[in-house]
């Protein structure tokens, strides 16, 4: 988290930073602020617009080191036609306008981005979306680079906001931050190589972040020996073939005083997917180390809650081990008892987060949940179904799923519904053991849920496949930090 935000009343014409940013339109009309600095400079600003060196298409930028009658350089913004600017374009000139800044060397700016009309977005809504972009757009990985990177030029971003809308926008601000800081731990820890981010080193960042949080977050790890007490042979297969031992790992977040029902969420921490016995293809196979992808996001969550102090109470498991082939591993085929007494044939080893998913789903029954919502990379088929911007939903609830999706939209982290018809169930008949781990290539992501929803029928649970959006392939691979903004913006409708 690098840069200082507040809100601030200044003047556009008289503004104390370095820069002001306005938006502009594709017709030639402007937002309140970028008129005011046409009129002031005797329509400089039209003259650039209507001349084509400035645009006002959707994310266009043009810094203009002077302008007469203002006090600071002024980065033009390009927003589209008026009042049809849509979420996302809003989204993508927000990250535009920032990565600006900071490449030219702006270290203290002023946005009057929120001033662009967005249908169906609030004020505060655009406020918030500017450190939440803003933040997210200067993350830069260098864990594993020798030369580490340099700290972003751009330090100090103030929002301007009318002063009759500050309450509101201070809470956006402050949530703004709150999930920034999530979002930037899961990816840090997502784009963690799997040589060092192990179900080891997992756990220790959940005993760090506990530290860091003591009031208010305590960490418990079981270890194989207190999960093979525990019945949990179905996740301690999946480990069987890694020299790293397995976790389960417990966050326990406390934000009232009192024992009300926690909010549980469970991640599919598989530190390095390769497939098992039933070995991947070795293209592309790195991206597994993204295989953690829902453990990453459980650990966001909490660390926006430890930022937001928000008051509920919320449990976070990590359910954490390295697919491996080896003399030791699971074979397809093997038969494993659950933790919930029921068996599972594993056809297919590669089939693996739903083997560690419905132990720690059973485990979650003894916290007496409000509701569980579970977080994984879990199918290739989900990538298919909804590609790379939408996350997969499905539930028990329709209640819960609703909210889902609901915090989905609002937070631009968005998840579609996947039904759970019973009708689905009949793919997962086994001849050797009460249920096979896979059910055929029709409806994959669906039969997953399926398989897991065996272990969740105490309480109202939701499953978030996240296997097309926890991370970005290609020339900008790395961890997106999804789906921290959609879970955190469920618990902040929870208030
Ligand atoms: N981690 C993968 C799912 C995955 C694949 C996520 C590609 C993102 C991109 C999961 O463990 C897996 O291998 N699933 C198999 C299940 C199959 C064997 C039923 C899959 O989707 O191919
Ligand atoms: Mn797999
Ligand atoms: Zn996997």
């Amino acid at each position: 988290m690098s840069l200082s935000i507040h809100l601030s009343t200044d003047n556009v014409l008289t503004s104390s930073r370095e820069c002001v940013v306005v938006g502009v339109y594709e017709d030639g009309s402007m937002t309140p602020s970028a008129t005011a600095l046409d009129q002031a400079s005797q329509g400089q600003i039209s003259a650039l617009l209507q001349s084509g060196r400035a645009k006002g298409k959707p994310a266009a930028t043009l810094l203009l080191p002077y302008l007469n009658g203002c006090n600071s350089a002024v980065l033009l913004v390009g927003a589209g036609k008026p009042n049809e600017l849509s979420t996302g374009k809003y989204i993508k000139l927000v990250q535009a306008a920032t990565k600006e800044l900071n490449d030219r060397s702006v270290a203290t700016a002023e946005t009057y981005l929120s001033e662009i009309e967005v249908p169906g977005r609030s004020t505060a809504w655009k406020a918030r979306q500017l450190v939440e972009q803003g933040e997210s757009s200067l993350y830069v990985y260098d864990a594993t680079k020798s030369k580490k990177a340099e700290a972003p030029k751009l330090n100090e971003l103030a929002v301007a906001i009318n002063a009759t809308e500050a309450q509101s926008g201070n809470e956006a601000l402050r949530h703004g931050q709150g999930i920034a800081a999530g979002v930037e731990l899961a990816k840090s820890l997502a784009n963690l190589p799997g040589n060092i981010c192990t179900p080891t080193y997992l756990a220790e960042q959940a005993i760090a972040l506990a530290a860091d949080n003591s009031s208010i977050l305590s960490t418990e790890v079981l270890d194989e020996d207190q999960m093979r007490a525990l019945g949990m042979n179905c996740l301690l297969s999946v480990g069987a073939g890694s020299d790293q031992p397995s976790k389960l790992i417990v966050m326990n977040y406390k934000g009232l005083a009192d024992d009300s029902k926690p909010y549980v969420f469970v991640g599919k921490g598989i530190t390095f997917d390769t497939g098992g016995i039933s070995l991947k293809p070795g293209e592309g196979m790195d991206e597994m180390k993204f295989d953690m992808g829902g453990a990453a996001s459980v650990f966001g969550l909490m660390k926006a809650l430890c930022e937001l102090k928000l008051p509920l109470n919320v449990v976070g498991v990590v359910a954490a081990a390295e697919n491996m082939p080896s003399g030791r591993a699971t074979k397809p085929g093997d038969v494993v008892t659950t933790m919930s007494g029921q068996t599972v044939e594993i056809l297919n080893t590669d089939a693996e987060g739903r083997l560690v998913l419905c132990d720690a789903l059973t485990y979650v029954e003894r916290f007496n949940p409000e509701t569980v919502v579970d977080i994984a990379t879990l199918t290739g088929a989900c990538v298919i179904a909804l590609g790379h911007h939408t996350s997969g939903l499905m539930a028990n609830d329709d209640a819960l799923a609703d909210a889902l999706y609901s915090a989905g939209q609002t937070s631009y982290d968005r998840c579609w519904r996947l039904p759970l018809y019973e009708e689905y169930q009949e793919q997962l008949d086994s001849n050797f053991a009460d249920i096979p781990n896979i059910g055929g290539r029709p409806g994959g992501s669906i039969t997953a849920a399926c398989f897991l929803s065996r272990f969740t029928k105490g309480y109202r649970w939701a499953h978030l496949d996240i296997a097309g959006t926890a991370w970005t392939s290609g020339k900008a691979k790395g961890s997106t930090g999804r789906c921290v903004p959609l879970l955190t913006q469920y618990l902040l409708d929870r208030l």
